[in-house]
């Protein structure tokens, strides 16, 4: 499995078999025209079963990304996402590794594991051609909305939700016992500029809030998967099997596409223009 990101194990690729399906009545038909090749009838036969299998196959996938898509997003917003609506579908069936110590490149000591969190934690401001329309289209108001200044190519301010929700996921890591110590010499505990400056308060609110949205986050998702308990013979009570299977999107190509789409140019929090709506205290 050459996923990195990917800390279980991938059971089986419904893209692939969607892709493969088509593909293997192909072949099949293939061989059947090869066989009846000297008789023309036959050949437009087997040419109109291809073709109408072809066409099914598209129609079936269209209907189920257009039945995803009325069933997993808010019935009220017409789009939920901003990445292609391939990588937004929950494309791959993986089974967690949910062996107690199960070496993952995001467990150790915070030297040795700290590049992976950073890989998938800090990503610039995305780069997309978003219209006023397609912000209506998510549900928000375009009017107090960030923009980037021309000189810096426009656009709307925005970053990614998984990026926001790992970070918080990655704060709680860092702020753990044994982490803590290292966490005071870094950066982010020292900053002491500006409207994230940790003092005290804002550090225990800034943990906590991020606490509270992991906690938004998974009960959103509610997971159903039933958890089921094995016999173990080094144990002497029954043992939960966490390896369960998920649906899952594609993270791996998901944060791929995300770093092809951030800003190109170093950018700098635009000023607020003096002539802009803007909220009286934030969101
Ligand atoms: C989980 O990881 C452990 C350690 O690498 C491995 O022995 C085990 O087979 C994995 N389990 C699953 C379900 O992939």
């Amino acid at each position: 499995m050459n996923d990195r990101y990917n800390s279980y194990e991938k059971v089986y690729d419904s893209d692939a078999e969607e892709l493969s399906d088509p593909d293997g009545l192909l072949m099949t038909q293939r061989n059947a025209v090869k066989r009846n090749s000297t008789r023309g009838l036959h050949l437009l036969t087997h040419l109109t079963a291809v073709l109408t299998g072809i066409i099914l196959c598209f129609l079936a996938l269209k209907w189920e990304s257009h039945h995803f898509q009325r069933t997993c997003t808010d019935a009220k917003l017409r789009r939920s996402s901003v990445v292609p609506e391939e990588l937004s579908r929950y494309s791959e069936t993986v089974r967690y590794n949910g062996t107690l110590d199960f070496p993952s490149i995001y467990r150790g000591t915070w030297e040795e594991v700290d590049a992976a969190w950073i890989d998938v934690v800090n990503i610039g401001f995305l780069d997309l051609d978003v219209t006023d329309e397609d912000i209506k289209e998510l549900g928000e108001d375009p009017e107090t909305l960030a923009r980037f200044p021309e000189k810096d190519g426009g656009g709307y301010v925005m970053t990614i939700e998984y990026t926001h929700q790992l970070h918080c996921l990655d704060l709680l890591r860092r702020v753990n016992p044994w982490n803590y110590p290292e966490y005071l010499k870094s950066a982010d505990a020292t900053n002491n500029e500006g409207d994230h400056k940790h003092t005290d308060k804002m550090f225990r609110t800034h943990v906590d809030h991020c606490t509270e949205m992991l906690r938004q986050i998974l009960m959103c998702h509610a997971d159903t998967t039933p958890i089921f308990e094995q016999w173990v013979s080094v144990r002497s009570h029954p043992w939960p099997n966490f390896n369960t299977v998920h649906q899952c999107r594609n993270f791996n190509a998901i944060h791929k596409w995300s770093q092809a789409h951030v800003k190109s140019v170093e950018v700098e929090w635009p000023e607020r223009p003096a002539a802009s709506k803007a909220l009286a205290v934030p969101p």
